[in-house]
């Protein structure tokens, strides 16, 4: 081939997506095929950033083979190969539910990722057929020397070629699944346990033949009737017809093979999963071997799946885990590596060198971040969002770190005018983050427009409530037909609710899927266009038509599970401070006085990050404070309790918060102002739900920071070394000055801007 050297990578990462089953598990491992799709949670590899990775290692096996044989090849073919110790850094980004690693092959990602990043060294382009084939035999020989021959391979398969699969010992074929079908996975909750469940299998199977090749057999023909079903030229409700009774059998095969194994390959989370959406005329399966993990859910719509995943966490806590894009791309260059939100002693850095370090982490230029000076929003820009202007206000904007959630990191802009916020959160993500971060679940964002309707004539409200809910169907439609463009993005208008609130007061409750939008323009339109057609529907009087604030139907649900050793004080063990913490929470779940506080701890975080992002605080603030007081008294937003071991010590500190998150990422500020457009870049342009679950952590770490402060030596010390930091800074010190001038502040407890000058003048003679 070329002969040419490897230059410098014109790329700055290579990633590869994770898969996962859609059917044939098992069947596949005795010669069957299985359908595969890839998943957009990827493996990168990329070079160290200096000064901001940690250096690379060649730990895991999986990477070592790949290193070993691309480099091989490389070498055989007349390329420069790098530097044995120019490895890269292999990172698997959303792998994960909060610290639990998910089934889906990261493996065989970081293989296919690492084979990647060595052909794309030497200028090969890995999105290209041929050089996909070149990767797919190198990882594919890679992954099975590292795992000593075990496995299908179809994650390697899917980790390099991307899209879907039907697999099998024979070999690998691209298939497409139809547009119409929505498919989901549900986190049935315990670890994927494919090597022990395939341990027990083998040893029934040994004394059950029989059984085992009828089950098998009924698995493979399951898969076959689903790869039938994928036919473009079926109907829609025959295709369907025929994906529900593909994963019926399936698991028909699976009750058998849990009989032959004496294992929970159906555990009662998964038959949860699968009751419920039957019920709901879906069709579900586990992705996977089973025992836990990922159940996969097929239905003709988002919609239908948004209703089931509402039901499923309101019902039995069981999350749709929202990242698992189907039909991801394959191998692939990336212009930049992914966010790594650790970056140590930020603070500590001048202005300038804060910039260069987030430019660095998050590839937003340099230039870019201008947009945060203090006069990036023009009086003139202002004069067009209300009236009146006279100028514009500035407030200060930092960065959160230490970030992880759903597996990913953010670097979070935070915009408060309060010391110690910003610290604080990113202190509470670090004891966090060693726990594997947040896990997050969303609600979809559906938000509720309202129509007032009076009583003019003799009507009784029953009759109207029962006239409304006949006409459902008609009012969707009618809703819809106000927001065409919403529709083609996949929202839309998903129920009617009627409320008889006394005998002359009914409303109508209109639910919309939002999508990335806030909503309250679109609600508004939804209600005033349907206030006419119900006024002939009732016969009552529309007074008002306008969205509700109380964003009950769009909540971010994040919890975390911190390791007790994280939130060791000087004076406290790690285990005493979180049975503090729990007291801490209990104090806000029995009194209103003090839920108000730990809340207002909350909404720190939360809000810095609405307003950062130019979201509407007030709706956010009405409504959170509305969502406290549903349970009928005003209660904690987020609570925490401690967890044991089975020696009775206390392992961890287990936190979780739910919060209505309406907000969006177009529209109005979140597009007018340049700054709040620079920090949605800032957080890699993340979807409306993903904007939620981020101002949900910032507010569940906000809350740690606060509770582990109050619970240990109160916030006054930690408030005032910020404060003195502060006031050090406008004395004019620099550099190493600052920390040694604020530590002699708080010493002489006298934190003001002359005694700050005096002392530094001391400090600068004391050091010639
Ligand atoms: C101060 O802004 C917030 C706190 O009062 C919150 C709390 O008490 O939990 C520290």
């Amino acid at each position: 081939m070329s002969e040419s050297p490897a230059k410098p990578a014109p790329f700055g990462a290579v990633s590869a997506p994770g898969k996962s089953f859609l059917i044939g598990e098992y069947a596949v491992l005795e010669g069957h095929t299985a359908v595969v799709t890839a998943v957009d949670v990827r493996a990168h590899a990329h070079s160290p950033r200096p000064q901001h990775d940690e250096r690379p290692s060649p730990d895991s096996p999986f990477v070592a083979a790949a290193v070993e044989l691309v480099s091989g090849w490389l070498r055989g073919h007349d390329y420069e190969v790098p530097a044995p110790e120019a490895l890269p850094v292999i990172t698997t980004v959303g792998f994960t539910a909060g610290n639990r690693k998910l089934g889906l092959g990261s493996s065989a990602a970081v293989t296919a990722a690492t084979v990647g990043w060595y052909l794309a060294s030497a200028g090969l382009d890995v999105s290209s057929p041929e050089i996909r084939e070149i990767a797919l035999s190198i990882a594919r020989a890679a992954h099975s020397m590292a795992q000593e021959g075990r496995g299908s391979g179809a994650d390697v398969a899917t980790a390099v070629l991307g899209g879907t699969v039907r697999f099998s010992r024979e070999g690998i074929e691209p298939i497409t699944t139809p547009s119409w079908l929505a498919i989901g996975f549900f986190d049935a909750g315990a670890p994927a346990r494919t090597g022990s469940l395939l341990e027990s299998l083998e040893a029934g199977a040994a004394g059950s033949r029989e059984a085992y090749d009828a089950a098998i057999a009924g698995i493979g023909a399951a898969s076959q009737r689903f790869q039938a079903a994928l036919d473009p030229a079926l109907a829609m409700d025959d295709a369907f017809a025929a994906i529900q009774d593909a994963c019926r059998r399936h698991n028909e095969g699976l009750r058998q093979l849990q009989d032959i194994a004496s294992a929970h390959i159906l555990t009662a989370r998964i038959e949860t999963i699968i009751g419920a959406a039957e019920w709901a005329g879906l069709a579900a399966k586990p992705s996977g071997a089973g025992g836990g993990d990922l159940v996969v859910v097929f239905a003709r719509s988002g919609a239908a799946l948004d209703r089931l995943a509402v039901e499923l966490y309101h019902q039995h806590r069981v999350a749709l885990v929202r990242k698992l894009e189907t039909n991801a791309e394959g191998l692939r260059a990336e212009p930049r590596p992914p966010v790594n939100s650790r970056i140590k002693g930020l603070f500590k850095r001048s202005i300038d060198a804060r910039r260069e370090a987030l430019a660095l982490a998050t590839g937003v230029p340099l230039a870019r971040l201008a947009d945060a000076d203090a006069g990036a929003l023009a009086p003139e820009a202002a004069d067009h969002m209300i009236e009146n202007v006279i100028g514009v206000m500035s407030m200060p904007m930092g960065i959160g770190t230490n970030f992880t959630l759903n597996g990913r990191d953010y670097l979070v802009p935070m915009c408060v005018e309060e010391a110690s916020v910003v610290a604080a959160a990113s202190n509470a993500a670090k004891m966090i983050r060693a726990g594997g971060g947040f896990a997050g679940f969303s609600d979809p964002p559906w938000m509720i427009a309202q129509v007032q309707l009076v009583r003019d004539d003799r009507s009784p409200s029953a009759e109207i409530v029962a006239r409304i809910e006949g006409a459902r169907d008609r009012l969707l439609e009618l809703a819809d037909e106000a927001h065409p463009r919403l529709v083609e993005r996949g929202g839309g208008a998903r129920d009617i609710e009627v409320r008889n609130l006394d005998v002359d007061n009914i409303v109508v409750h209109v639910l919309v899927d939002c999508r990335d939008a806030m909503g309250a323009n679109l609600l508004n339109t939804v209600a005033e266009t349907l206030a006419p057609e119900l006024a002939q529907i009732s016969g009552w009087r529309p007074v008002l038509r306008i969205l509700s604030n109380l964003a009950d139907r769009r909540a971010s649900h994040v919890s975390v599970r911190v390791p007790a050793h994280m939130l060791a004080s000087k004076q406290l063990d790690g285990g005493d401070v979180a049975q503090r913490i729990e007291e801490a929470s209990r104090f806000a779940e029995l009194d209103p006085y003090r839920a108000t506080t730990h809340n207002k701890g909350i909404m720190n975080g939360v809000d810095a990050v609405v307003i950062a992002t130019g979201n509407d605080w007030r709706a956010m603030e009405a409504s959170a404070h509305a969502y406290a007081v549903r349970g009928g008294r005003y209660g904690p937003l987020a609570t925490w309790r401690v967890e044991r071991d089975a020696d009775d010590a206390i392992a961890a500190l287990r936190g979780k918060l739910s919060i209505p998150t309406a907000v969006g990422v177009v529209g109005g500020a979140t597009r007018s102002h340049p700054t709040a457009r620079m920090a949605l870049e800032i957080l890699g342009n993340p979807s409306g739900v993903e904007l939620g679950l981020i101002m949900a952590a910032a507010g569940l770490a906000s809350n740690l920071a606060a509770l582990r402060a109050l619970a240990t030596e109160g916030i006054q010390r930690g408030h005032m070394t910020l404060h003195a930091r502060a006031v050090a800074m406008a004395a004019g010190a620099r550099g190493a000055e600052v920390e040694a001038l604020a530590r002699r502040l708080v010493d002489v407890g006298e934190i003001k801007p002359e005694r700050a000058q005096a002392l530094l003048g001391e400090l600068r003679e004391g050091g010639r």
